[in-house]
This record gives structure tokens, C-alpha cells and sequence, in this order.
């Protein structure tokens, strides 16, 4: 694996999947891999999972990780070529990306979308800066339109959840309310991953208005009724995103769209999956967060055996 931008960069999902499970299995066992290596965890933005997964995953592998948060202690970066930098912007990519190439061995980056500009955010311009410039295996820890180690670390946990051979698990996807606009990164790759896999049925649900882009959906089946969604569903994730057309608003968050218990029966005793960080009673009731059906939890800690897997796949491929 050269690097880890999205489903793309994986040959075979379900054995980057089963590798993250040996990982977990087995946490120690590539301890030599990263011996002498650095990975660079560049910050743009606020995480908190992604950050300490990652770093724990580089360290279980023998790799040095550094933390350095761009955003709010680094020089303020400008991304456009043949820029006039007479702005608030003082280092360029250009400059900046080929010095963490010298510094580290893998650049792992995370970088949100505006949510002004569509076709900028579409662009990918920050992390296709970085991969053009850093000449190192470039890890996206979240970027403007996707959230690969979330993915896989999404399918890890139904992996883990699901044990029926005789039919594929029937997952669904609800958008839920939210009092901000949100990226689609999350529903995007998750979409993304769930097709490329091929092995669930995999329904979306959201209210009019709030389609995601086809080039992450296709394949998935559609509805506006998320009742009719959630019947015999096997698992739900919930996400809140901001409007894709009309660029990265919110047109109602209207509570209706809450997953709570009574709705839950719908489903065949589904697994409640969120990527974290939660609004409780916004996005999804404390019931349950709190109750039998979520694995949040799980879900969260299996990003350290998707990192560590990732990570894994590109020292063994560079050397
Ligand atoms: N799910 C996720 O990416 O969490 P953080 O934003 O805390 O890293």
C-alpha cells in the first residue's frame, strides 16, 4: 500500500479487515516493523480518536509518532498554486510538505472541508498538496469528502457484530438532526466502503434534500421513509451531514429523525453504530447510547486495529 487516502488505496478489503482483527489479537507482533521509523500526525483540525488511535497504533508497531497540530500552532498554510502570499497565509505547501518528507516516513493529515465551496472541498486540494509535495506515504486521518480509517474500522466492527453465513447483514445508514452543518466525510466513505465490499444490503435513509453524492452512493438503495428502513436492519448507523447540492447547509433538524427504542424495534435487533463525537438527545438518545444496542464503544477502540493494520500494509510495502 503507497498510501491511504480512500477504498481505493486497498486491494482486498476483507484482508485489511482481517489483518486489523490480528492486530487486535495480537497487538505486539509487528513490534520490529516500525523500528526507526516516524510518522508525522498532522492536525488542521480537532480529534480526538483519530489522534490517539493513530498514535498508539505507530507505537504498537515500533514507529516514533509525532503530534503536531497545524492549525493552531503551526504557520498558517496556503494550498493554491502560484498564490501571491500577501495574505494571512505565510508558508506554502510547497515549502512546508517536502520538510515533514525529510522529518518522517509516513505524513498522516487531517484536513475538514469549508463547507463554502463545493468544488474546492470536492477538490481535495489540501491532501492532494501533500501527496504531490511530501514524496512519503501520505495517511488521510480525515479529510474535505472522506474518513477511510473510520470505514474500515466501521467494517472491522461488523465483521466482529456479524456471524450469520447464511445471508449478508442488512445495514442502514440514518441521517439524524444536528445543530450544526457537518461534513459528509463520514456518510460518504462509509457509503463508499459498504458498496466496494459488496457484502450487505445496504439501505440509506435521510429527509428530502439531503442526498449524498452519487459517486459514493451508487449501489446503495435510497428512501426518504426511514421506518421502511429500519425494518429487520441488522445495523444502524447513525450520522448527522450538512445538504450536498445546496452546499453544506441545514435545512431542519427536526427531531423526528432521532433514533430511539420504539424505532428500533423495527429493526432485527440492530447494532446502533456513530463514529463519535455524539450529541446526545440531538443525534441519538441516551437510551440508546446507554442501552444493549449500541457498540459505540467497540467501534471506537477498533480504530487503533484499523490504524495499526493501515499502517502496517505501508511499511511493508515501502520498506
Ligand atoms: N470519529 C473520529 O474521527 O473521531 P475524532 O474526530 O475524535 O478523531
Amino acid at each position: 500500500m503507497k498510501q491511504f487516502i480512500s477504498v481505493h488505496d486497498v486491494n482486498n478489503i476483507d484482508a485489511i479487515v482481517q489483518k486489523a482483527l490480528a492486530c487486535k489479537a495480537n497487538p505486539y507482533s509487528d513490534k520490529m516493523l516500525g523500528t526507526n521509523k516516524r510518522i508525522g500526525c498532522l492536525f488542521l483540525n480537532p480529534s480526538m480518536r483519530t489522534r490517539l488511535s493513530t498514535q498508539i497504533a505507530a507505537q504498537n508497531l515500533g514507529m516514533e509518532a509525532i503530534v503536531f497540530n497545524v492549525g493552531n500552532e503551526g504557520w498558517a498554510l496556503e494550498f493554491e498554486e502560484e498564490a501571491i502570499m500577501s495574505g494571512t497565509s505565510v508558508e506554502h505547501v510547497k515549502d512546508a510538505a517536502p520538510v515533514f518528507g525529510k522529518y518522517f516516513d509516513i505524513l498522516a493529515i487531517r484536513t475538514f472541508p469549508s463547507l463554502k465551496n463545493r468544488e474546492d472541498d470536492y477538490s481535495e486540494l489540501y491532501i492532494k498538496q501533500f501527496i504531490k509535495y511530501a514524496g512519503i506515504p501520505v495517511v488521510s486521518l480525515e479529510s474535505s469528502t472522506l474518513h477511510p480509517l473510520q470505514s474500515l474500522t466501521d467494517i472491522v466492527t461488523i465483521t466482529e457484530n456479524y456471524k450469520d453465513t447464511a445471508r449478508k447483514p442488512k445495514i442502514v445508514l440514518t441521517w439524524a438532526p444536528h445543530v450544526k452543518p457537518l461534513p459528509q466525510c463520514v456518510a460518504n466513505s462509509f457509503s463508499q466502503w459498504v458498496n466496494a465490499w459488496g457484502k450487505a444490503d445496504f439501505v440509506i435513509t435521510h429527509p428530502e434534500d439531503y442526498e449524498l453524492s452519487e459517486t459514493f452512493t451508487k449501489g446503495a438503495t435510497i428512501t426518504h421513509n426511514q421506518d421502511e428502513a429500519l425494518k429487520n436492519a441488522d445495523f444502524v448507523y447513525v450520522k448527522n451531514w450538512s445538504t450536498f447540492n445546496d452546499y453544506g447547509k441545514i435545512y431542519e433538524s427536526d427531531p423526528g429523525w432521532m433514533l430511539t427504542n420504539k424505532k428500533l424495534k423495527q429493526t432485527n435487533n440492530a447494532k446502533v453504530m456513530h463514529c463519535l463525537p455524539v450529541r446526545r438527545n440531538v443525534e441519538l438518545s441516551d437510551e440508546i447510547l446507554d442501552g444493549p444496542a449500541s457498540i459505540v464503544t467497540q467501534q471506537a477502540s477498533n480504530r487503533v486495529w484499523a490504524a495499526q493494520a493501515v499502517l502496517s500494509e505501508i511499511l511493508q510495502t515501502n520498506g
